[in-house]
């Protein structure tokens, strides 16, 4: 089985273009090593984030990215087993809100309001459905 974990998060400043291929860069080689894939959206100083693989290459990694200064604060949305990557062809897909239909960006923002609770999101079956929702609408990601 394959371990599947869903974040938000809000960057501490403003992250320029360069700096987010930077993070690509390091993310895509570190995946690669570990198997590990995903997609991140990045918009207005807050990411979304999947990682999908091995559970402990996954916790490790999601390990890193929360000791990652880039961040505030990281809420956990989404982590189940699952039978399929919803990625299997990228190290680490990337994003913007313009890629995703009007649905899945309303959705993803929705999710980035919960950063803010301090309660236990994964079990709340609206928010499953809202990261469902954002799984399942990706246009034109590089
Ligand atoms: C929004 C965001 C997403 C990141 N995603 C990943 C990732 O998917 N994989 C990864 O290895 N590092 C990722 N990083 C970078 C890690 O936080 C960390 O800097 C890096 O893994 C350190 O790698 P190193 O120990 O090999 O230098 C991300 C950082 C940020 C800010």
């Amino acid at each position: 089985m394959l371990h599947q974990l869903v974040y938000v998060s809000s960057s501490t400043e403003p992250i320029s273009p360069d700096e987010i291929s930077r993070i690509l860069e390091t993310s895509r080689q570190n995946n690669d090593r570990d198997d590990v894939t995903g997609l991140l959206l990045y918009h207005d100083q807050l990411f979304f984030q999947v990682l999908e693989g091995d559970q402990v290459c996954v916790q490790e990694c999601f390990d890193r990215i929360k000791r990652d200064r880039r961040h505030g604060s990281t809420s956990v949305v989404w982590e189940y087993q699952v039978e399929r990557r919803a990625f299997p062809q990228w190290s680490m897909g990337y994003a913007k809100p313009e890629d995703l239909s009007e649905e899945s960006r309303s959705a993803a923002i929705s999710l980035s309001k919960l950063l803010h609770k301090p309660a236990d999101a994964r079990e709340d079956p609206v928010i499953a459905n809202l990261v469902q929702s954002v799984l399942s609408d990706f246009r034109g990601i590089t």
